[in-house]
């Protein structure tokens, strides 16, 4: 079924806009989710055109474009409104393109709000959204946002406190854009629809779990959030826990939203509280330096545009988790995740226990590798025999 709707974007000429945004939307134009009666306003503070802002939209979906002429026509449905969200008389103006876009698209009055913008500006932007009359009460409304999502719990807290005052909690979406992965999804399917897994899923028989986030990129534009960030917020209290949590989980007892989240939830109140002494043994932090990939030089993460020249901020993080639940007390949860590291790669290897072996040498453990990207798949690492005369083992 295709959608009626009118898309707002705060922060549309940032990096996330351009590298998952655009190409997103520009997926659900094609595959026909997305009908005609829909347009975009994008909204940041940099003065562009119309014309501007649909140039950097057909150039983030060329590649995946059938045609120029198909990229334009999409990109035609973008508006730009320049805006400063301390700024009342700028919403005054945003609520005025959003009735026009309505009429023009016949939208329905479906709203969709992404705040692609840094969280202290979250509840400024809500506020005015009710008081300026843009959020109506006609047609849907929803509001999306992604992390980070506070510091800590007070903060955490108090954004949702502001979120409420304009949104039910049905219109409010924190999303974590690895969820939405085919692969990441699969791991449900691998999990609760194979009998062989079922039964060793466990801490009798895994002997640890490692979950790999690579990166070639670096920070790219993104240097000034970054910097507040870091790796341990940017990449694993979101996409490595929510991963974490669907390799830990027990089957919910349906597959349904709620069941699942409080299986999530369940792994997140087990996860164990490491003390101090045991963080310095366990978890590591580091900084891409400059250096050459594939003999391209790249500059060191102090030196990226927006970054404090003397940064301590991690871009590479490691360390393990464990989960105290009957089925997976012990077992390390490994993860490792960087920015600027000589591969792009997100794979997850389960790694089972070493049986007894009968063959007078040890035998190595099966693991199951589940690829994310950018390749995609599983693979099952068994012992088998070499072939020749001698009876060597070799896994396969
Ligand atoms: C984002 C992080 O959430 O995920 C980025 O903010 C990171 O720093 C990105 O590059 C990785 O996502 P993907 O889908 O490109 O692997």
């Amino acid at each position: 079924m295709s959608s009626k709707v009118i898309v707002t974007i705060f922060g549309a000429s940032g990096d996330l806009a351009k590298r998952k945004l655009y190409p997103s939307l520009f997926r659900l134009y094609k595959s026909g989710n997305l009908s005609e009666h829909f347009a975009v306003i994008g909204t940041a503070r940099r003065p562009w055109s119309k014309e501007y802002f649909e140039s950097v939209v057909v150039e983030s979906i060329l590649d995946l474009a059938d045609s120029t002429e198909q990229a334009q026509e999409f990109a035609n449905h973008f508006y730009y409104q320049s805006h400063d969200v301390n700024d009342t008389e700028h919403y005054i103006a945003l609520r005025q393109l959003q009735v026009e876009l309505n009429d023009k698209y016949q939208a329905e009055h479906n709203k969709l709000f992404f705040l692609s913008m840094a969280p202290q500006f979250f509840g400024t932007i809500a506020k005015h959204l009710k008081s300026e009359n843009i959020v109506d009460g006609k047609g849907f409304e929803r509001l999306i946002v992604e992390k980070p999502f506070g510091t800590d719990y007070a903060t955490a807290s108090k954004l949702n406190d502001e979120l409420l005052a304009t949104f039910d909690e049905e219109q409010i979406f924190r999303i974590d854009h690895y969820l939405g992965k085919e692969m990441i999804q699969s791991i449900f399917a691998v999990r609760f629809a194979n009998l062989i897994f079922e039964n060793v899923w466990n801490k009798d028989f895994i002997d640890n779990v490692q979950i790999t986030f690579a990166e070639r990129l670096g920070v790219e534009e993104r240097g000034g959030y970054y910097d507040q960030s870091g790796a341990l917020r940017d990449m694993v209290q979101n996409h490595t826990l929510q991963l974490l949590s669907l390799l830990a989980m027990d089957k919910p007892a349906s597959f349904t939203k709620d069941e699942i989240r409080a299986e999530k939830i369940k792994v997140f109140k087990n996860l164990y509280h490491p003390t101090d002494e045991e963080l310095k043994e366990h978890f590591i932090r580091g900084q891409y330096r400059s250096g050459k990939i594939d003999g391209m030089k790249y500059i060191s993460y102090r030196s990226e545009p927006n970054v404090n020249p003397e940064s301590t901020t991690e871009t590479f993080a490691s360390g393990a988790f464990f989960v105290d639940s009957d089925r997976f007390r012990g077992v390390p949860f490994f993860f490792r995740t960087g920015k600027r590291l000589t591969e792009k790669g997100t794979h997850v290897n389960i790694v089972f226990k070493q049986m007894d072996s009968i063959f007078g040498e040890p035998l190595a453990p099966n693991i199951l590798t589940i690829y994310i990207q950018p390749t995609e798949g599983f693979s099952l690492s068994l012992n088998g025999k070499q072939v020749g005369e001698e009876f060597n083992l070799a896994p396969n």
